[in-house]
């Protein structure tokens, strides 16, 4: 019974991780990715006439912090105020999957 218990839990821990994952995701794909492009390249319109730099870069990756990310996200950019402001369109849990969110477009 014990053994049958800490499986179900495991299970149903697993699905909520994955669940936050794919909200992650679609929120980045629903908010971010016309101008970062789902591969968090830039490649996009919006994102090659606006200079959008590559976050999947190893170099960007490991020069910006997790605080430093979320800040960015939460108050957007003061260099380019295309990059808006999302604390009122997204909740606090929301910005901190889509900083993890930014973690997995890491190409190296
Ligand atoms: C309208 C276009 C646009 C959208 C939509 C957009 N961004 Fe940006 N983003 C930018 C621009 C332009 C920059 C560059 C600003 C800068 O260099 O500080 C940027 C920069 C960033 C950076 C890097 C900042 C740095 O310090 O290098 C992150 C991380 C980021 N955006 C995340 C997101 C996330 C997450 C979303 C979705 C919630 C999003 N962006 C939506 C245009 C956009």
């Amino acid at each position: 019974m014990k053994f049958r218990f800490a499986l179900l839990l495991s299970l149903s821990l697993a699905t909520v991780v994955h669940a936050e994952d794919e909200t992650a995701a679609e929120t980045w794909t629903a908010k971010c990715k016309s101008c970062h492009g789902g591969d968090g390249k830039g490649q996009t319109q919006m994102g090659k006439k606006e200079s959008v730099g590559d976050i999947s870069l190893p170099s960007w990756q490991s020069t910006h912090s997790d605080a430093e990310i979320r800040q960015v996200i939460a108050e957007g950019s003061t260099k380019n105020r295309k990059m808006k402001a999302y604390k009122d369109k997204l909740s606090a849990q929301q910005i901190d999957a889509l900083v993890a969110y930014v973690r997995t477009l890491k190409k190296g």
